[in-house]
């Protein structure tokens, strides 16, 4: 990392930029992948569109020169209300990708979510000394998705989200037309794409490529680790359309950590994973990026808090870019928000202290966010809808 990038990326004064810094810097492909939703990409608008459209109401004369944006997660204290979200292929973004993420996470005393979807292994991961969560695709062959568990067990690993909203792959049709889908189809286009972006070229590909060749993913049982732009995962390891409430009673009974069921939005399911004796949901649209016409998590939060009480935690997610958005996800009934883009955009813009950055600025805007409302602990958000 040159210290004219650095620099240049320590100038952003907020997620925004960092997203054109990344946008400079990776290929279209992979840049679009990232950024974007999926069909038309309505729900990635009505993301947005839910927190421009939700106020806080500010409460006056308050004292709050001591107030803390930490929070008890788990029985753990923190000093932030966040967790890096799992991001697949965030290896491809900078060399070492989810190592750098996990180092960012570390450095800003929250946990890093390894994706099953990741390059890099999770014990390769660990070495960052990050508090990891993994999070599980389950796959079609159930044997292999146990031993990968073993494997995450192996390391240490004490909390599970099981991401549940994605039991096909979603249309992405940026991705075709870029070429960025899977299989990889060399094109000219793909070609000049990558060309006009020597900086990925050259910090990256070639390093990946010097490195052991072409990425695969890292959690695949070996027998089944082909290149990440090959055809055809194999039917053992595809996405599993079957994937039911059994699952999770079955992973209840083998995982002795804490079970986080990621991407949930109808009270009624969350009710039902209370029931299912699991710890925590994640109210998540997955960024926007699988049903198109699904609702913000904002506008169904309230009503999920509501229906499960303190019978599990709730966490939130999806289209967070600034810290008054993370409050917003606070004050309607998550008691800590996840991060998807915003240190993936900052990890693209300036490596390892760019995605710190990403997480300062979100940081700063909370804690101003508190101030400007009256509010001293993030529990008192609660009171500002
Ligand atoms: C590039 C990218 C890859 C993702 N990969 C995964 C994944 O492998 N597993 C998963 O559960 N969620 C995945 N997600 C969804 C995130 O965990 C999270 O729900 C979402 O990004 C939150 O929205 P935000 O990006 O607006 O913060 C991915 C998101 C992005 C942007």
């Amino acid at each position: 990392m040159t210290g004219y990038r650095t620099a240049r990326c320590r100038a952003c004064l907020n997620i925004d930029d960092l997203r054109r810094m990344a946008r400079r810097y990776l290929p279209r492909g992979l840049f679009d992948y990232i950024d974007r939703g999926t069909e038309d990409e309505t729900a990635l608008r009505r993301l947005r569109q839910s927190f421009d459209g939700s106020e806080l109401m500010p409460r006056v004369l308050v004292d709050g020169h001591d107030r803390s944006v930490g929070v008890t997660l788990f029985g753990r204290e923190r000093p932030l209300p966040f967790i890096v979200a799992p991001t697949a292929a965030a290896g491809l973004v900078r060399y070492d990708g989810e190592v750098l993420l996990a180092r960012a996470a570390h450095a800003a005393g929250i946990p890093f979510c390894v994706s099953t979807q990741s390059i890099t292994s999770i014990e390769a991961i660990a070495e960052a000394g990050a508090e990891l969560w993994f999070q599980l695709y389950v796959w079609r062959d159930r044997s292999l998705t146990h031993a990968l568990l073993d494997r995450v067990a192996a390391c240490g690993v004490d909390t599970l989200i099981l991401t549940v909203d994605t039991a096909v792959s979603p249309k992405r049709e940026y991705n075709q037309r870029n070429g960025f889908s899977v299989p990889v189809v060399p094109s000219l286009r793909g070609a000049v794409d990558v060309a006009l972006h020597p900086a990925w070229l050259y910090g990256v590909l070639l390093r990946l490529l010097r490195a052991g060749g072409w990425p695969g993913y890292a959690h695949y049982p070996p027998e089944f680790r082909t290149r990440i732009t090959d055809a055809g995962t194999h039917d053992r390891i595809r996405l599993c359309d079957r994937v039911n409430w059994e699952d999770v009673a079955d992973l209840r009974r083998r995982w002795t950590g804490r079970i986080i069921l990621k991407g949930l939005l109808a009270p009624a399911d969350a009710t039902r994973a209370a029931e299912a004796g699991v710890d925590a949901i994640v109210v998540s649209n997955h960024g926007g990026r699988n049903l198109d016409s699904a609702p913000s998590p904002l506008t169904v939060l309230p009503r999920i808090a509501d229906s499960v009480g303190n019978r599990l935690t709730v966490l939130a997610d999806s289209g967070v870019r600034r810290g008054s958005d993370a409050a917003k996800l606070l004050a309607a009934g998550a008691s800590a928000v996840l991060l998807g883009r915003a240190p993936l955009f900052g990890l693209a813009a300036g490596g390892q202290p760019g995605a710190e950055h990403a997480l300062a600025i979100l940081r700063d805007e909370l804690d101003r966010t508190m101030a400007l409302l009256g509010c001293r602990t993030v529990g008192d958000l609660r009171g500002c809808t």
